[in-house]
């Protein structure tokens, strides 16, 4: 069970908007956070704030330490006891296109294939469909039907030139939490006659901050999230590498701290992963915030947190299925999904319906939430989208279906 008093621990809920509660329902773009959080980056950028792994100082060494405490916290809240497999990056999309330089440059040629699904967001699409275009790679695409499931068996595909397979854990428009093991399985069968072990890329953006994932357990070789969608900072992000394929990975940005030795006519490159792929003055407070945040969603239990956004997510979807005229997007049944719902109401715009909401205090997405492809596959142009975290409850879920059916009055909808 979480709190019925947890919004307490969040200032920015403290606000009225427009005079009206705030009803925050847009947490799949991005989440709050708690005081405790905003208290730990407090602590470090009043005591302890200096450059990392540059100075032998006081300050130096016990911000480095830090730092590295960090990367221990964040490692172990994703399943891997090896701090080395974690990365710093600025966010999920930082991590993709780290992947997509930093092993895809080195190790896609001409004719690979790189396989992605049609539900992928524009971070899990586009760094691949410019790396395909850079090297003369072919994107393959996976299809889903109308509940999600990924029709792996219509894959049409050349398996002996599979190389990188790339998909979400849980959809940031369907809300569908994938069966990761089971796909990841499945394609590797399909590649077992010809040899060939192709690389997994996870998109966890919208799972680790929801409910438990072991990385180990998951059987990918990469995995990316972002800090700012599970009660961290903007501007910090994570990336797991598996260590067994450390060796196929070049380097991503270049500068300060990701060398071994810089000469003017040769540069050596740090042999270290955690060193060569950082390079130049990471987030440091970013950091700090994202372990802060892994032990706040610990303290609260991420089952408890799964639980409750269970419990509200069939609440919500069963208040909206009982509005006429409601199209909801993706399984109805909540067994299989995440806190999200993504939505449209004949005759209004989402863009309108989200704007009379936001009268109402009720903050909810609307547009193609970065999935143009799949929108596009579907003839639609936007949705509407609420999605729920550890701190909503039931008076949220109600304030927006009252503004719904105030938006359905104005736009004379029945
Ligand atoms: N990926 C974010 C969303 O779904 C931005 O809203």
């Amino acid at each position: 069970m979480i709190d019925k008093n947890i919004k307490k621990q969040f200032k920015i809920f403290q606000q009225k908007v427009y005079g009206k509660p705030l009803r925050y329902l847009d947490n799949a773009a991005t989440t709050q956070m708690p005081n405790d959080v905003l208290n730990e980056i407090f602590e470090y950028e009043t005591k302890y704030r200096a450059n990392v792994k540059r100075g032998n100082h006081y300050l130096s060494e016990k911000s480095t330490e830090i730092y590295e405490n960090a990367r221990k916290t964040v490692a172990d809240f994703i399943g891997t006891n090896i701090p080395d497999e974690l990365i710093f990056t600025s966010g999920a999309t930082d991590s993709l296109n780290l992947i997509a330089r930093a092993w895809g440059d080195k190790n896609i040629s001409e004719g690979d294939i790189i396989l992605v699904s049609e539900i992928e967001h524009h971070s899990n699409f586009i760094p691949w469909f410019e790396l395909a275009k850079r090297k003369n790679a072919k994107l393959e695409i996976i299809k889903v039907d109308n509940d999600c499931n990924f029709l792996l068996n219509d894959l049409d595909i050349d398996f002996s030139k599979l190389k990188l397979v790339a998909f979400t854990h849980v959809s940031n428009v369907l809300g569908v939490v994938n069966n990761v093991k089971n796909i990841v399985k499945s394609i590797k069968k399909k590649c077992e006659p010809f040899d060939v072990t192709p690389r997994f890329v996870l998109d966890g953006a919208q799972s680790v901050s929801h409910f438990g994932v072991n990385v180990k357990s998951l059987g990918v070789d990469f995995l990316a999230f972002s800090g700012h969608k599970m009660c961290a900072p903007f501007g910090i992000g994570g990336l797991y590498i598996n260590r067994d394929i450390f060796d196929e990975i070049g380097e991503y940005k270049y500068g300060g701290g990701m060398i071994d030795s810089v000469f003017l006519d040769k540069c050596k490159y740090n042999s270290k992963v955690t060193n060569r792929l950082e390079a130049g003055t990471p987030n440091v407070s970013g950091a700090v915030g994202l372990a802060a945040a892994c032990k706040f969603l610990n303290n609260i239990g991420l089952d408890n947190i799964f639980d409750h956004e269970k419990e509200l997510a069939s609440i919500m979807m069963n208040k909206l299925r009982k509005i006429n005229e409601t199209i909801i997007y993706g399984p109805v049944d909540v067994k299989h999904k995440s806190g999200l719902i993504t939505f449209n109401i004949g005759g209004i715009p989402p863009h309108d319906l989200a704007t009379i909401l936001d009268t109402e205090g009720v903050a909810i997405r609307s547009g193609h939430h970065c999935v143009m492809p799949w929108h596009m596959e579907q003839d639609l142009k936007t949705t509407a989208r609420a999605s729920l975290y550890l701190y909503n409850d039931e008076e949220d879920i109600d304030a927006l279906i009252s503004g719904i059916q105030k938006a359905k009055k104005i736009f004379k909808v029945n």
